[in-house]
């Protein structure tokens, strides 16, 4: 097997949990390997995927179990609250450690103010290494959640654009105006001066995906992140966005991290899954086994509950997901729910294990028969 293009290695983050907290002030994060600080809460616990040049790994879990933070975290991006603690990020041949864009100085953005705990916006101190921010700036491409939020309000759509090749590249300014608005005619918006120069409240939710897409290919990526590109946009609009998804990834060969809670989607566009469930990748194999031969009782749970997937009757999984900061890693993540339970699996937390084709974290796996989505 060649060396991944992109590898996530041990990935460990804590965010605040308010109810946590022993005294008045939060304090800062205590660094990799020491016990974390009175309010932080461990939710990742050491999270490791991998693309290869031109896979794409789609990335599928129910609302709030951890997905865009194995992302974000990955590239040192989390918002306020959340914090890299451990891991190691690889691009090639470059290594990242995303906990690293800490340091003591931020500790004086968290106090109190007036009566509120208040968690000041630290991303600005997050920078990557210069480095890593060049290699990233120019050969990764991003689709965020929410893809209005995603532009600064006050700069014109065209000129964000080009920012990353301007600070990072040779181009000249015109040859940089030349390929935003080919990456704008590439994405069928219009290759215009008018919309170069237009902001991000003059554009539809879906007008500002495709820019975010546009603005991406711009450089040229050889790799690209999409965290839930098709939310919130109406079905005929996503349609659309995911159609020149498919479309650019068959003539540029990009390889791409697709985020999504849409089982149909990935189906369409993945060629290798992680399900994510409490903040842990419970199961991780190539699509097609996931979809018909699930080794861990979570994947087919997911599979059996969602409309479209399964034909016949739905087989819902009992219960709710937990919120991750009440996860109980010390067993299974899934145990409450899960109908195959043991006493091993309320009382150990199962390791990574082979079973077929696929990566699971289940004591049972290779016992158990699980139905897909003909089964
Ligand atoms: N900055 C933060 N501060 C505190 N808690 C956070 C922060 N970011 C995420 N969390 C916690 O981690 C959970 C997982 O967040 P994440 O955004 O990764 O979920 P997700 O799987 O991407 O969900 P969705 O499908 O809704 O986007 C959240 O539900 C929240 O409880
Ligand atoms: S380890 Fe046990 S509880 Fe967890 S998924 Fe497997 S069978 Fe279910
Ligand atoms: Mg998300």
């Amino acid at each position: 097997m060649p060396q991944p293009l992109f590898e996530v290695e041990g990935l460990r983050i804590a965010v605040v949990d308010p109810r946590r907290l022993a005294r008045d002030e939060l304090g800062p994060v205590t660094d990799d390997g020491e016990q974390l600080a009175s309010g932080w809460v461990e939710i990742l616990s050491g999270v490791s995927y991998a693309v290869h040049e031109g896979e794409v790994l789609g990335i599928v879990g129910e609302s709030g179990s951890g997905k865009s933070l194995m992302l974000m975290g990955a590239f040192g991006l989390l918002s306020s609250g959340a914090q890299v603690i451990g891991g190691i990020t690889r691009y090639r041949d470059h290594a990242y450690q995303p906990s690293r864009s800490w340091s003591g100085k931020d500790d004086e953005r968290y106090r109190m103010e007036g009566e509120k705990r208040r968690v000041a916006d630290v991303s600005a101190a997050r920078r990557a290494d210069d480095a890593w921010r060049k290699l990233i700036g120019v050969d990764v491409g991003f689709l965020f959640q929410d893809p209005v939020a995603a532009w600064t309000p006050d700069v014109g759509i065209g000129e964000q654009s080009g920012e990353a090749l301007a600070e990072h590249t040779d181009l000249t300014t015109e040859q940089i105006e030349e390929r935003v608005l080919d990456a704008l005619g590439e994405v069928n918006l219009s290759k215009s001066r008018r919309l170069f120069g237009a902001f991000r409240h003059e554009l539809s939710r879906g007008m500002a995906q495709r820019a975010m897409l546009a603005a991406a290919l711009t450089k040229a990526p050889h790799l690209l992140i999409a965290d839930e590109p098709l939310t919130g946009l109406d079905p005929l609009v996503a349609g659309g966005v995911m159609e020149l998804i498919l479309d650019l990834r068959a003539r540029r060969g990009m390889a791409m991290l697709f985020v999504t809670h849409d089982l149909a989607a990935v189906a369409r566009v993945a060629d290798r899954v992680a399900v994510v469930y409490g903040g842990e990748i419970v199961e991780q194999a190539p699509v097609d086994d996931i979809y018909h031969r699930p080794k861990h009782p979570y994947t087919a749970g997911l599979l059996g509950s969602i409309p479209g997937v399964t034909p016949g009757r739905l087989r819902p999984i009992e219960g709710e997901a937990p919120l991750l900061v009440d996860v109980d890693r010390d067993r299974c993540v899934f145990a409450s729910r899960c109908e195959h339970a043991t006493e091993i699996c309320r009382s150990e937390a199962p390791g990574l294990s082979v079973a077929g084709s696929a990566e699971v974290r289940c004591h049972h796996a290779t016992e158990l028969d699980l139905p897909g989505i003909n089964g």
